[in-house]
């Protein structure tokens, strides 16, 4: 499986966070490109109000489902914050994602130390710039007037300290634009507009499935209406007596 991408004009990358076996079934039948297994599970699947109380034993248990699932995709999961704060506990939290079954990890930030264990261990990793979840004291967009020289600065070192692929997240398009034309290694976006060569979207904003989303998300279904309605009718038609019916019930 070739696991590092190009950047190229005419092919986008797509991305989707993913984090249970029946949807990783249903991806590896698409052409998406790589799933990731986002610590947004800790809001979005815990319910929790930020990505920071996720551990490692629970993306090791959310990337095991993930390839059941997906055999052949490459699959990138997020080191959780308590495993990204000192090299050695990164490299061995990477160690144990790549036996469960990442293809490589994604790790928030340019710290130069714990991107550089990584390297030197060659490990793969995806860098992370913009906007950070698990450092963000608010999700408002980053980049902009003192704090774009951050940004840009923050994904020259992730580059140069050896990630493959760089995340973008929350960040005026324009940024993303000159990072992207200025980066040998892929962007991939989320809420940095157009010019990145690739796009993510966590996979409940995107089917349309609970909480408020930001305004970059775009909802390519309806699921919670769906969910709601069949939920609803499975209650009418055991009131009614309609559910089992002869076709349900064994002889
Ligand atoms: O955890 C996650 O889902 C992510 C994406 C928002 C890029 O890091």
């Amino acid at each position: 499986m070739d696991t590092t991408f190009s950047k190229s004009k005419s092919k986008k990358i797509s991305m989707i966070t993913c984090y249970d076996f029946q949807t990783a079934q249903i991806a590896a039948k698409t052409e998406v490109d790589v799933l990731l297994v986002g610590d947004s599970l800790g809001m979005v699947f815990q319910g929790k109000e930020s990505t920071r109380e996720v551990t490692i034993e629970q993306m090791i248990y959310h990337t095991e489902c993930v390839r059941r699932g997906a055999p052949e995709k490459i699959i990138t999961t997020d080191l959780p914050l308590h495993t990204s704060l000192d090299p050695q506990k990164a490299v061995d939290a990477s160690r144990r994602l790549i036996e469960a079954g990442a293809t490589n990890v994604k790790i928030e930030g340019n710290n130069r130390e714990i991107l550089t264990a990584l390297a030197e261990r060659k490990i793969p990793f995806v860098g992370h710039a913009g906007l950070l979840p698990q450092s963000a004291t608010d999700y408002k967009p980053k980049g902009r007037g003192e704090d774009r020289q951050v940004v840009l600065q923050q994904s020259l070192d992730i580059q140069e300290f050896g990630a493959s692929m760089i995340v973008l997240e929350c960040i005026p398009e324009e940024l993303a634009k000159e990072i992207t034309q200025r980066l040998e290694i892929p962007t991939i976006g989320i809420g940095a507009g157009r010019f990145c060569d690739g796009q993510v979207l966590v996979i409940n904003d995107l089917l349309g499935l609970g909480r408020k989303v930001p305004k970059f998300v775009k909802k390519y279904a309806n699921l919670e209406e769906i969910i709601y309605n069949a939920i609803n009718n499975y209650i009418l038609e055991i009131e009614k007596g309609v559910f089992p019916g002869q076709e349900n019930i064994y002889k």
